[in-house]
């Protein structure tokens, strides 16, 4: 199988490399080429765990290449992976698809012989049909099919989810193409993932509902977090309590600061916008949205209050930039209202993030980065968890209580116990947890 990838993104490569890693010859194309050129050189322009291995072997071998010559990549290739950018649009929160649109004219352009399009780019309903009328009008005579296969893969384990998927939803009427991608993803159907044949419209909904469902779930689970400390209940027992139940599930019911990342804000969005086009509402996930964007904010007036309701002069430690762990991906991330809240607030911010310092550097001014998490804490009058990176789950806590000019710990993670926190001597205050009137644990 002859597959080329259009967009070495996060997703195109990814799935590049992934095939290619199943033993598909695999042509990633991408018009930049700087990026091209460093891929080509083995350097790959985003953090995920395991996919610079994967790009190395298969690159070795020879079964997966790049070029910024898409025409090429099409012409050569049985299957054609749609995996441009779709940005929200500036001022109305719609998906921006010029990406998608001008590639599906480059497309038209270079088919040969019966070719599948797939869009794997997360699209709103009825950009498929766009797509096939492009290309039908741009190449009348082609013979191919536009088909649907959103991507579900999560920043930091991106790898594991391609190879081992929940499902794999596939949108088409077309049974030629259904053969194809029955073809494309035999080593995971062999391994008994589900793969869901469905139409294309519903296939590019489901995406948008998948991730507007769980999105849904997160703010859940957080206002759920905000009653446990009005009541003085446990949230992480409230989630195991309700997990357990089959039909709610465990996973994704992690009270936090609220959701970030480059999918759920622009997905949930994007999913109410066409909602709203379509007559149809759907204000669960508009509230989800505004819950969300709220809580944000309000993360910063909970480490405000742990500080005793005031941080002007005051040195806090951020631990975690980034909107998740294994990832440099700082869009959206909660730590920039926090960051942006207290220096509003009088407050200088010491920040150590394994991986984001970098792409934070060009968002925040005056932002001290430190070289670990204990050179972050060494003064400062409090040190706040903000992202979940696994080595900050076994800090040398004493140590940190001696380089903290004061031992007050926010913990947006609740990565650690109160009962622990509290016998080694911190102000400990973490999320939907029984605290005090400074929002401390008891
Ligand atoms: C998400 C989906 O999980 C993927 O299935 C989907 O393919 C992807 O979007 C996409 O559309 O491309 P991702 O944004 O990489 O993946 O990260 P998640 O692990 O889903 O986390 C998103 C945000 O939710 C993070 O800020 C995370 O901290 C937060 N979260 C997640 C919680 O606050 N609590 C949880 O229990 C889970």
């Amino acid at each position: 199988m002859k597959i080329s990838v259009l967009g070495c993104g996060y997703v195109g490569l990814v799935s590049g490399a992934c095939f290619a890693d199943f033993g598909d010859t695999v042509l990633c194309a991408d018009l930049d080429e700087t990026r091209i050129a460093a891929l080509e050189r083995g350097d790959i322009p985003i953090f995920e765990p395991g996919l610079e291995q994967i790009v190395a072997s298969n690159t070795q071998s020879g079964r997966l290449s790049f070029t910024t010559d898409v025409p090429r990549a099409v012409r050569e290739a049985d299957v054609v992976f749609i995996a441009v950018g779709t940005p929200t649009r500036r001022g109305d929160g719609h998906a921006d698809l010029s990406y998608v649109y001008a590639v599906a004219e480059t497309i038209s352009k270079s088919l040969t012989g019966y070719t599948v399009i797939v869009t794997k780019s997360t699209v709103p309903v009825g950009t498929g049909d766009e797509v096939e009328r492009i290309v039908r009008q741009g190449n009348p005579d082609a013979d191919f099919s536009v088909v649907s296969n959103p991507e579900f893969l999560r920043e930091g384990a991106a790898i594991e989810d391609f190879k081992r998927p929940d499902r794999i939803v596939v949108g088409t009427d077309d049974p030629r193409a259904r053969d194809v991608m029955t073809e494309v993803y035999r080593p995971l159907f062999l391994n008994r993932s589900p793969l869901l044949f469905v139409s294309r419209r519903t296939a590019e909904l489901t995406k948008y509902a998948s991730n507007g469902f769980l999105a849904m779930k997160i703010t859940f689970i957080n206002e759920l977090a905000d009653l446990c400390e009005a009541v003085g209940a446990d949230v992480q027992d409230v989630a195991r309590g309700i997990g357990l139940d089959n039909r709610i599930g465990p996973k994704f019911l992690n009270a936090g600061p609220g959701f970030g990342g480059s999918c759920f804000p622009k997905d949930a969005l994007a999913l109410v916008k066409t909602a709203q086009d379509y007559d149809s509402p759907v204000r669960l996930v508009e509230t989800t949205v505004s819950i969300n964007d709220n809580r944000k904010r309000t993360m910063a007036q909970k480490i405000i209050a742990a500080c005793g309701g005031d941080v002007s002069g005051r040195t806090i430690a951020l631990l975690g930039l980034t909107f998740k762990p294994n990832t440099d991906d700082m869009r959206e991330a909660p730590s920039i209202a926090i960051v942006q809240a207290l220096q509003a607030g009088g407050a200088t911010i010491r920040a150590f993030d394994p991986q984001g310092m970098q792409a934070a550097a060009a968002l925040f001014d005056g932002v001290h980065y430190a070289e670990d998490a204990y050179d972050a804490a060494d003064g400062a009058d409090a040190v706040v968890i903000v992202t979940e990176w696994e080595l900050f789950r076994a800090l040398d806590l004493a140590r940190i209580k001696e380089l903290l000019r004061t031992p007050v710990m926010i913990d947006l993670r609740n990565i650690y116990r109160p009962s622990e926190m509290k016998q080694l001597g911190f102000y400990y205050s973490s999320i939907g947890r029984p605290n005090d009137a400074h929002g401390r644990s008891t």
